[in-house]
């Protein structure tokens, strides 16, 4: 383990016990589309009211893409946005990660159609899936590359078109999802220790829990498939919700041992965006303070892989983080899979 505590004043902090570089986030961006669906639209298609959805969710509206409008189009918006906040031209770019659940066909990756997009033709691409936990898992992989030295720049970004895959007459699982994405450029900055830890896990034993059973080699597009409403997400709430606030706290709390903190140590804590009570409850059982917890899921609802990365995106633009703030982000979603990250902005 290398100690990285220095300053005075400042928790002792022990980075993972890895060989290599540091890696930092060196630019983050986000993109939603115009779009916005609100609670009282939502009552007029399914029966479902405000008070429902404010009481039980935290949701108050989302946003929803256009037809023409596909989750390469967010994708590469919030790239050239982390792109430019980095100050990194798109042909210095390695390796772009897009991590999705809706990517915009089974094959090629999305993370091609962003490449030849944003003009990074030095970059190799492909998708990462690993639903709503996608972007930590991404940044995982990411930072891999570079604190090994392969890559020197590394973009992954988290973007969703859920409405393309939401049964609008499904009242459980409508109510809750937005479109949207976000984006972050890795790289080693020197002097800097940028990410420390991050906990991964996964439970396949429940991959029933909240799954898209068609489309897949298991059961491929057919008219019974579609009349079977076979493409839409479908999920058990109740199993999920258990599921989610027991993961993301034994994660929350595992990287934080990792890194030698306490969870007065971080300045923000960006859970994945879910449902403000499992927040609430992550937070709670963590003994985290509300001002410590970045909370937005009430304007843009549950975005799956973009949550957190749009999440932020808005926390460091709105200064709630600073440099040298110790940052923790945690996510949970379908595979069942979930993941948390320590870091010094
Ligand atoms: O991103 C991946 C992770 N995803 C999550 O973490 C989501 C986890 N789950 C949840 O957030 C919550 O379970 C939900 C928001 C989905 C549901 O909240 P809940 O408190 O667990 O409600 P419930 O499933 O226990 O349902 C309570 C009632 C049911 O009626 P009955 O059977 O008790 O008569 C539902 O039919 O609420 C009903 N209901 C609705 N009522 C009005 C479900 N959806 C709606 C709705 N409007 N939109």
């Amino acid at each position: 383990m290398t100690s990285v505590s220095g300053e005075q004043g400042r928790p002792p902090c022990v980075r993972s016990p890895f060989q290599g570089r540091s890696c930092s986030i060196t630019g983050v961006g986000s993109y939603v589309p115009a779009r916005v669906l609100r609670n009282a639209d939502l009552e007029r298609m399914v029966d479902t009211t405000d008070q429902w959805i404010t009481t039980r969710t935290g949701i108050k509206e989302r946003r929803l893409a256009a037809e023409n409008e596909f989750t390469s189009d967010l994708a590469t918006e919030a790239a050239r946005r982390a792109l430019q906040h980095a100050g990194v031209p798109p042909e210095a770019v390695d390796l772009i990660i897009v991590c999705t659940i809706t990517p915009d066909m089974p094959f090629p990756a999305t993370a091609c159609l962003v490449q030849a997009r944003l003009g990074a033709t030095r970059a190799a691409a492909f998708d990462l899936e690993a639903a709503c936990s996608g972007f930590l898992y991404g940044l995982e992989v990411g930072q891999q590359f570079v604190i090994s030295r392969t890559y020197d720049t590394v973009l992954v970004i988290g973007a969703e078109k859920l409405s393309s895959i939401i049964d609008w007459k499904d009242r459980n699982t409508c109510v809750l999802f937005g479109d949207g994405a976000g984006a972050v450029v890795l790289q080693h900055r020197p002097h800097s220790h940028g990410l420390l830890t991050t906990v991964m896990g996964a439970d396949g034993t429940r991959a029933d829990a909240l799954c898209m059973p068609g489309g897949g080699s298991r059961c491929p597009a057919s008219t019974v498939s579609v009349a079977a409403r076979l493409h839409y997400l479908r999920m058990d709430g109740r199993e999920t919700f258990k599921n989610a606030v027991t993961a993301m706290h034994r994660a929350a709390e595992e990287a934080l041992k990792r890194c030698g903190l306490r969870v007065e140590d971080l300045r923000c804590i960006i859970p994945h965006q879910a449902n403000r009570r499992i927040i609430d409850a992550v937070a709670e059982r963590l003994g985290a303070r509300p001002d410590q917890v970045f909370v937005n899921v009430d304007r843009y609802g549950n975005t799956s892989a973009a949550s957190v990365v749009i999440a932020l995106d808005e926390a460091v633009k709105s200064g709630r983080i600073r440099k040298g703030d110790y940052v923790m982000l945690v996510a949970f979603g379908a595979g069942l899979t979930w993941a948390a990250a320590v870091l010094e902005w």
